[in-house]
């Protein structure tokens, strides 16, 4: 690794990733390691500044996670946030108690701009609270930093141990400073140099995979999504052709799709096998309406499609994956740690014959991801598509599959994407799509009598797909959208847009 490392140390937070994010935002190249970590390990890594995270424990219970004191005492500096800032008070001798009021949402702060974590901000501004307990004796050679009315240590610093902690969350967007504040700690604190860029990323992970795979052969399954396109590109500038991938095209994909994922490898110096699987997928689909049964029929069958093709190579040295960081990171809280073995395209075969697995995404979040397709010249078609199932449209045709439903929800759902692109909100709304429902109803046109389809919009707004908001689109939008489709789409009469969030629902219908 050629670049500066930060450490952030999870208790279990919820804002663990948004803190190694901001951080890499920042110009810095963080990893997230579970509290647990030895000391050896720590100092092995050799990290130039480390962030302990907040985390939903009381430092006083017995059994809520500690920290081990002496790296603390390694001498590099340290940021504690909420949790993590008790725990550095609490494990030098100071002392944390439950809050006599809670402390929630936007606070005013002091701040002392004498401070080197609040340096160049104003001195009174809004952070993000959100503790039930509070420090009300700090150890010897702290001294407050921040205070709000009812936290007289809403920050403190020990300048010459380099320990630092915030009561509140300054990597929230809540905390109008915040940025600066991680900044401050970063550069003024630990003199990070910034030698985190996705220009740099490139670079590195191209010689790294050279050297991995001197003259062996790579295969790639790509879907078209984000992360087997950036990991497709990256691998192509790499090693060229001695990258095969095999893109399938099981015929539940959106208007246009297919030729575009084709277009945009077109030109690039890799092996692209592109096998057309639709019939073969079509005629699994018949008679078949439960959401389950197309969900797993639809796996299956991929991943034989896809042994097929392998095996038509031969033998291969490296199965490439488009893993991405929040895949792998290890959780902080309690013993049961789930390391989540992601696939991009469903789940592939352990028995294609090869003898590594290659992630070169392994660690990036999804924008960086984005950084680097655009990076490595990819289209913005691909990478800013927005997430697509792996089953694909197949379950977004309530009921039984049809090439007819096909026809429509595709028609329909391209119209949708279309205008509100044009609106501009393809950033804002994280995923839109259509679905047609198994519902027809008497509708009026020209002033005949029609029994059609009723489609279904959907639109949400979210960070993490786990849960999610409906997206408040504009009316005017949705009217377009609606004239559009009942004019321009054939069997459609009736449209209606979804308006719950997950949970209850969830983003896709089936
Ligand atoms: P749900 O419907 O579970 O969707 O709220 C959450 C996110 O996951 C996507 N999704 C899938 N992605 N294979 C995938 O790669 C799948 O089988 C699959 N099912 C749902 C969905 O589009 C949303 O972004």
């Amino acid at each position: 690794m050629s670049h500066q490392l930060c450490i952030v140390l999870d208790f279990g937070g919820q804002y663990t990733q948004l803190i190694a994010r901001r951080v890499r935002e920042s110009g810095v190249y963080c990893e997230v390691l579970s509290y647990k970590t030895s000391v050896e390990k720590i100092k092995k890594l050799n990290p130039a500044g480390i962030i302990l995270t907040g985390g939903p424990s009381s430092v006083y219970d017995n059994d809520s996670p500690k920290i081990n004191k002496e790296i603390l005492e390694l001498g590099i500096p340290i940021l504690g946030i909420c949790y993590g800032y008790q725990l550095i008070i609490h494990t030098l001798g100071g002392k944390v108690s439950p809050a006599p009021t809670k402390e929630y949402g936007k606070v005013l702060t002091s701040y002392d701009t004498n401070s080197m974590l609040f340096s160049g901000l104003n001195e009174n501004n809004l952070s993000w609270m959100s503790h039930n307990d509070y420090v009300v004796e700090i150890p010897e050679g702290f001294t407050a930093i921040a205070s709000t009315e009812l936290c007289a240590y809403a920050a403190v610093e020990n300048t010459s141990k380099s320990l630092f902690g915030t009561q509140f969350h300054p990597e929230v967007n809540n905390t109008v400073e915040g940025f600066k504040i991680l900044h401050n700690f970063l550069y003024k604190a630990c003199k990070f140099t910034g030698d985190w860029s996705m220009a740099n990323y490139a670079s590195t992970a191209i010689n790294n995979i050279r050297e991995k795979v001197g003259d062996g052969k790579v295969l790639l399954a790509l879907s078209g999504g984000v992360d087997s396109s950036v990991a497709a590109a990256l691998l192509a500038k790499a090693i060229g052709n001695q990258l095969t991938c095999i893109y399938v095209d099981h015929g539940f994909m959106r208007k246009n799709e297919s030729d575009e994922i084709k277009k945009a490898f077109a030109d690039w110096d890799i092996n692209l096998i592109s096998v057309d699987a639709r019939e073969q997928f079509m005629a699994k689909m018949k008679g078949v309406s439960d959401p389950e049964t197309k969900r797993k029929i639809i796996g299956e069958e991929f991943i034989r499609v896809f042994e097929q093709e392998a095996k038509k190579i031969g033998k291969v040295d490296f199965l490439a994956q488009g893993t991405i960081y929040p895949d792998v990171i290890e959780s902080g809280e309690g013993d049961a740690v789930v390391v989540k073995s992601h696939h991009n395209v469903g789940g592939l075969p352990d028995y294609v014959d090869f003898k590594e697995i290659i992630e070169p995404l392994r660690m990036l979040f999804k924008d960086e991801v984005r950084r680097l397709g655009t990076e490595l010249g990819l289209t913005d078609v691909l990478v800013w598509r927005q997430p697509f199932p792996g089953p694909g449209l197949a379950i977004r045709v309530i009921g039984e599959v049809t090439e007819e439903k096909l026809d429509i929800l595709r028609d329909a759902d391209y119209i949708f994407r279309e205008e509100i692109a044009r609106a501009g909100l393809d950033r804002q709304v994280n995923q839109y799509f259509a679905v047609i429902t198994n519902m027809r109803s008497v509708g009026v046109e020209n002033n005949a009598r029609t029994y059609d389809y009723t489609l279904g919009l959907r639109g949400v707004t979210t960070t993490d797909f786990m849960t999610a908001d409906f997206a408040k689109i504009p009316y005017e939008i949705l009217e377009i959208v609606s004239t559009r489709i009942t004019d321009e789409v054939k069997g459609i009469n009736r449209i209606v847009y979804d308006i719950t969030a997950k949970p209850p629902s969830t983003i896709e219908w089936e």
